[in-house]
């Protein structure tokens, strides 16, 4: 009777153990790939570095958050102290959009042609602030189930970061590349503002470090079709795959009904 009541034990847990396998946790994950949002901010929307065809990348960043489940997330943000060496307003007699050459901060011998702007993405204002949607969104993944973090890039007055991992000089590395590799991360799909500077820069960086890149190219803007097509070129001649979202989803399943988000 023991060895028979042992059996049915046993029988009882292997169709336990396989019924809990038929549903894995996990099957409506993207495994080790991270959504990277750069800049979505409002001053690249609305704001001193506003431009028209912004705004439309929006509904396809909504959906990337919406749809998909990530086990990982990163929000890009320009963050520059008022005396930023970007700002035309630092260096009397330049406008925004001409440029001036800087020493490197650690190599006094070589210089970099800084493009100027106007003020953007300083703390604590409206303009630097992640595009309301996306960040309503994202506080709630990360309040559910999902690691988001933050990097607030350009710091350093004295050297500009167009690049989430790194400044443009490649004086100083964010926490971006050791965050990834925390999270057993080696695909990035990369969406965001703007394409031909710190999209591009994040992308060139994401090959160089050895990740399989995605630029979404449907969730990535900037001021004109000649210079995101110019970019879009560029970027897969270092290797980065460019989709557009409806080709990235087919050939990413994940099984995910989208969701409704009418509280929002
Ligand atoms: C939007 O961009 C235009 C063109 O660069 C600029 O003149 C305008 O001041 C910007 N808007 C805001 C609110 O900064
Ligand atoms: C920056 O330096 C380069 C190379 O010396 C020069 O051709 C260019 O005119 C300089 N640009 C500015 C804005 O001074
Ligand atoms: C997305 O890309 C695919 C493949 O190149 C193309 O067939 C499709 O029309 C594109 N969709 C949009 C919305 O651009």
């Amino acid at each position: 009777m023991m060895a028979l009541g042992s059996v049915h034990f046993a029988t009882a847990l292997l169709a336990f153990l396989t019924s809990v396998q038929a549903v894995p946790f996990s099957s409506k994950l993207h495994k080790k790939t991270a959504l990277v949002l750069i800049d979505i901010q409002n001053d690249f929307i609305t704001g001193s570095l506003n431009n028209s065809r912004a705004p439309s990348i929006l509904p396809k960043v909504y959906q990337l958050l919406d749809d998909h489940e990530w086990p990982f997330i990163v929000a890009s943000q320009d963050w520059h102290p008022e005396n930023h060496v970007s700002f035309a307003a630092n260096h009397p007699g330049k406008a925004a959009f001409e440029a001036v050459n800087v020493t490197f901060v650690d190599t006094p011998t070589k210089i970099e042609t800084q493009t100027l702007y106007p003020d953007h993405c300083v703390p604590e204002t409206f303009g630097a602030q992640i595009e309301s949607g996306v960040q309503t969104r994202l506080h709630y993944l990360e309040g559910y189930r999902t690691p988001v973090n933050y990097i607030k890039k350009a710091q350093d007055h004295s050297v500009d970061s167009y690049s989430a991992f790194a400044d443009n000089q490649y004086h100083r590395f964010t926490t971006l590349n050791s965050e990834l590799t925390v999270h057993g991360i080696e695909t990035i799909v990369v969406t965001g503002l703007i394409t031909n500077a710190c999209v591009r820069g994040t992308c060139i960086d994401g090959i160089k470090l050895g990740y399989e890149v995605i630029l979404v190219e449907d969730a990535t803007e900037t001021t004109s079709d000649a210079i995101k097509q110019t970019t879009i070129a560029e970027l897969e001649g270092w290797g980065v795959q460019v989709m557009n979202l409806s080709s990235w989803e087919a050939a990413n399943p994940t099984g995910i009904q989208r969701r409704s988000f009418t509280e929002l």
